[in-house]
């Protein structure tokens, strides 16, 4: 299969120094909060007094009040020259913290003008980080993955950001290179499971960094068993396609730090032997957002040249039960010689993890972070909109939480109890793939924490529930993949090269 790496289909956004009446689109995006009485205000500058208060006046002539996430479509008043007027509610502005509440009425605004070509947007002042989060909102809600339809949606294809000067037009190009790498982070987790095999995801990340100065080395099934990488080949046995596992090398000159990431790649997950129940099976395939989120992140840190040496790893199999499948009971031997009594075969993220964090320390980076749908407890815990942060170090479990709050993703602290390691003792081998069923999303994170030496900082991000959005879309974030994590990175990756 060919991986959906090309993003020319996708939308793009551009800035212009128009005035925003004399701006030629489609739609023209106005941002409006509720003032006194019924009124509304309009915000953004470029407007004439008389053009502000009739678009006002019209927008209240409709029902629109200013109450956040709320979008109102009027015809475009005399002198603008855009086709209609859309009032896109900020709500109280004080109550927005982080500016999520303004990102997700923008792509409230974009997702209702699906089928309308050109877009330009007012932002309600001209502040970077306002900008910025516009800029990021409107490009991220302008997204559909048609690549399986035979008449696909129409997502808005051009952005134009209408500001006063073109001073920011580099924080509206970092925006443009990040949400693309978002996009193409959904795409892969959107793409079914039969046309994403272990090896069509490791293709996806030569891809993804053809014209970028990253090295991808691949490890097949044969250069796994040499290696001793029993993890993810245990997991890999029961498919007909092969495990692999890549490995995504940055490293500018002048790096100030050293980040590796590594995502479970697991491109679709049956329990295998322990297999799951029939409902919702399907979403199994957003089993290698994990990996998705690595994959795009060293994208955009590596087209962003930021000044930090990042290693991407992927470990990717297929968890299938078949006459090869392996069995409740086998033991695997992982890379770095640890053996593990595989209990529950569907407990399989947890296996080709431990394969790739075992060869992402030999690199004593400054900082691992893996990122995994990793258990079901995650969501029992968090919610399926809030991923789980867990980490043998509490800076750099902190350092994370303050990277995805600044990126606008939802992220929370948990812990890693020592007392729940008694709970992974095998009497068979050094340690069991499962443990208390209790905390089941931190026993995972103790699992892992086995195959991390002690001194090397480590986080692990649980994303079971954030990955993918099975309801209807909402703000910026549309139906399935959500490309979860990506944006995290590569501030984390920001901060880390400023220090
Ligand atoms: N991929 C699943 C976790 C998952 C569940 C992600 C639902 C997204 C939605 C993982 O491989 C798994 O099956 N975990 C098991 C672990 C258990 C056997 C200890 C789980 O959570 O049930
Ligand atoms: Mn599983
Ligand atoms: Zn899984």
């Amino acid at each position: 299969m060919t991986p959906p790496h090309t993003l020319s289909r996708m939308s793009t956004l551009t800035v212009a120094t128009t005035k925003p009446a004399a701006t030629s689109a489609d739609a023209l995006l106005v941002p409006i909060t509720p003032g006194r009485g019924k009124k509304v205000v309009v915000h953004g500058a470029g407007f004439t007094a008389a053009q502000s208060a009739k678009i006002a006046e019209t927008l209240q002539a409709v029902g629109a009040t200013g109450k956040a996430g709320e979008t109102t479509v009027i015809p475009a008043p005399t002198g603008v020259k855009a086709g209609v007027v859309v009032g896109v509610g900020l709500g109280d502005r004080a109550k927005d913290r982080g500016g999520e509440q303004m990102r997700r009425a923008y792509g409230n605004a974009i997702r209702a003008l699906s089928g309308k070509r050109k877009v330009a947007v007012v932002t309600p002042d001209d502040e970077p980080t306002t900008v910025a989060s516009v800029a990021m909102a409107t490009r991220l809600a302008a997204y559909s993955f048609g690549e399986f339809k035979s008449e696909p949606a129409k997502p808005v294809e051009t952005i134009t950001l209408v500001l006063t000067s073109i001073n920011l037009r580099s924080t509206v190009e970092r925006a443009e290179t990040i949400a693309a790498s978002v996009a193409f982070a959904r795409d892969l987790v959107n793409t079914p499971p039969n046309a994403l095999a272990p090896a069509d995801l490791v293709e996806a990340a030569k891809l993804a960094v053809v014209d970028l100065p990253v090295k991808v080395k691949i490890w097949d099934e044969k250069t796994l068993e040499a290696d001793g990488c029993g993890g993810i080949l245990g997991v890999g046995k029961g498919s007909s396609r092969p495990p692999r596992l890549a490995r995504m090398t940055y490293k500018p000159r002048g790096a100030k730090a050293h980040l590796a990431l590594v995502g479970k790649g697991i491109t679709f997950d049956t329990g295998g032997i322990s297999i799951k129940p029939a409902a919702n099976m399907d979403e199994m395939k957003a089993d290698m957002s994990g990996a998705a989120a690595v994959i795009a992140a060293v994208q955009a840190i590596a087209a962003l040249e930021l000044p930090i040496a990042v290693t991407g790893w992927v470990p990717a199999a297929e968890n299938m039960p078949s006459g090869t499948a392996q069995r409740p009971g086998d033991v695997l031997t992982t890379y770095g010689g640890t053996t593990v009594e595989v209990l529950n075969t569907d407990a399989e993220g947890r296996l080709v993890l431990a394969d790739a964090l075992g060869m992402a320390v030999e690199e004593s980076p400054d900082l691992i972070v893996d990122v995994a749908t990793l258990t079901g407890a995650q969501r029992i815990a968090l919610g399926s909109r809030t991923a789980g942060v867990m980490a043998n170090n509490d800076d750099a479990r902190t350092q994370v939480i303050e990277a995805a709050d600044a990126a606008g993703e939802a992220m929370w602290p948990m812990p890693l109890p020592e007392d729940l390691r008694a709970s992974l003792d095998s009497p068979t081998a050094d340690i069991a793939n499962i443990g208390d069923r209790l905390g089941g999303m931190l026993s995972a994170g103790v699992f892992l924490q086995e195959f991390v030496p002690e001194g090397q900082p480590w986080v692990h991000i649980d994303i079971a529930g954030p990955a993918y959005n099975d309801k209807g879309a909402y703000g910026y974030t549309p139906k399935g993949g959500t490309g979860s994590t990506v944006r995290t990175f590569v501030e984390l990756a920001e901060n880390m090269s400023q220090d």
